[in-house]
């Protein structure tokens, strides 16, 4: 042991790349276990900026064992363009470990995900047309291609050629959408399976002699608990489940496997593509957000829609989760506002609810309640422990623990690793933050 989660609480981008990778200094094995390149993790480091979509966020150490789990869904192009970038910048990415059991993405399912979403007209998604809802609807259906399929090279182009060739039959009937080149597809999937062939492992394994021999696993969540399919604003979510509880079945671990659960939450919110938000500002002050924040999508390149800090999405989120942890990011953008507002109650009607209401019309109506904190206008890029941040900066810090009875373990100040305000030893995360806030704490 230690297993330690790390889970993105609102819409995803909350900057678990940036905090993964701070982490992983202390970590042995960084493992991913759902999603696939529809992510899109940045790592900023001495000005370089590393965008990771497969690859697992502690890469760069090269201490570390990187593992993508059975839950992820692999492009092999991707992924293949991933390592190679690495490699040019002297990182060995052949240490990768893949599952024997993550499923492949197709090009197919691309063609799909794109058809399919344009087909929904208004009540599109805005998904990243990167074939994830396609590939995972083929493993629940239970006709998806696996990564072990690659084992048997020409097995493996023989079954890429009879469902390129399965799905032109569809295309054509269903969408009119030209036919794929199954030999082409064929062809170019055996050439990723020889690639790829030496990462492949019992990854489940792996990870459970690590725990045993007492090394430091961390599993990195990918989007965010509103885009979770069952918890999440549905249909507006992605095609995996993003909670905590999804290590276990992404990564072939137990429960018990998992000791702590730390929450990377924006000090604001961002979400990309359609759906209810109801924080969102779109005006003057969402504008300034996403301008100082520089919210574009890290893999779509598109506009995130900001907004203000919304607690009962992170109440929502530390119980889903059962969050043991904190990691703030991105407080550096509120310094430009004089007051800072934080949703802490939806009006419905007229009613005020302090839940996250399941009945997904209710959520679209709901109407923020917002508090008012005061900002502190002032730089904080430069703050590297509490006491450096001005009094406002730390109240609301606090608010925000307070409020979500969590303790906060990691504050970021700006996208490098040094911008960090670090609350403990990354030895025991949670102590040292849980004894500084246990005061504010409603539980
Ligand atoms: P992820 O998907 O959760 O890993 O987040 P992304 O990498 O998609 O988006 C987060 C963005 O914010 C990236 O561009 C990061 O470099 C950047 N970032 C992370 N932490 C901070 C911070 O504390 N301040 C600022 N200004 N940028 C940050
Ligand atoms: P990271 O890991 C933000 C969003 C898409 C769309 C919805 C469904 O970087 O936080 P999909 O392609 O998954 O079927 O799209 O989910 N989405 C993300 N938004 N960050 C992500 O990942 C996302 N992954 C998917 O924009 O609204
Ligand atoms: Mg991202």
């Amino acid at each position: 042991m230690p297993g330690i989660v790390v889970v993105g609480t609102q819409w995803g981008d909350e900057g678990k790349g940036k905090v993964i990778d701070l982490l992983s200094d202390e970590m042995q094995m960084v493992v991913r276990f759902q999603g696939g390149n529809n992510a899109g993790h940045t790592i900023v480091c001495d000005g370089d900026t590393l965008k990771l979509h497969l690859i697992p966020s502690g890469i760069l150490y090269s201490h570390i064992v990187p593992v993508i789990g059975n839950g992820v869904v692999i492009n092999p192009a991707v992924l293949i363009e991933e390592m190679d970038n690495l490699a040019a910048m002297d990182v060995d990415a052949e240490r990768l470990r893949i599952s024997h059991n993550a499923h492949v993405i197709l090009p197919f399912h691309e063609n799909l995900d794109g058809l399919q979403d344009d087909g929904r007209g208004a009540a599109s998604i805005g998904t990243t047309r990167r074939g994830i809802g396609p590939t995972y609807a083929d493993k629940a259906a239970r006709c998806g291609i696996r990564m072990q399929d690659m084992l048997d090279p020409a097995a493996f182009r023989a079954r890429v050629r009879e469902a390129v060739e399965d799905k032109n039959r569809f295309f054509r009937c269903f969408y009119d959408a030209p036919s794929l080149d199954a030999e082409e597809v064929s062809a170019a999937y055996g050439a990723y399976a020889e690639r790829l062939r030496p990462c492949l492992t019992d990854t489940s394994i792996l990870i459970k002699r690590a725990l045993r021999d007492g090394q430091h696993v961390l599993f990195e969540g990918a989007q965010g608990l509103m885009l979770d399919l069952d918890h999440g604003t549905y249909p507006f979510v992605t095609s995996s489940n993003t909670v905590a509880g999804a290590a276990c079945t992404g990564a072939g671990v137990g429960p018990r496997d998992i000791d702590e659960i730390i929450g990377v939450t924006k000090a604001y919110v961002t979400r990309v593509g359609a759906g209810p938000f109801p924080t969102e500002q779109d005006n003057e002050t969402g504008n300034a957000m996403q301008e100082v924040g520089r919210e574009f999508g890290t893999t779509t390149g598109r506009r995130r829609r900001c907004g203000w800090f919304d607690l009962v999405v992170l109440r929502y989120a530390v119980r889903m989760n059962t969050l043991t942890g904190l990691a703030i990011t991105k407080l550096d953008v509120l310094s430009q506002f004089d007051t800072l507002r934080v949703c802490v109650a939806y009006r419905l009607g007229d009613e005020v609810i302090e839940e996250f209401p399941q009945i997904g019309r209710d959520f679209a109506a709901c109407e923020p309640v917002y508090e008012e904190l005061p900002g502190w206008k002032r730089d904080i890029s430069e703050a590297r422990k509490l006491d450096d941040l001005p009094v406002e900066a730390r109240d609301y810090l606090d608010f925000i623990s307070g409020r979500a009875g969590v303790p906060v373990n990691l504050v970021s100040v700006g996208p490098e690793r040094h911008q960090t305000i670090l609350l403990d030893g990354y030895q025991e995360p949670l102590r040292q933050g849980r004894l500084l806030f246990q005061d504010d704490f409603p539980l």
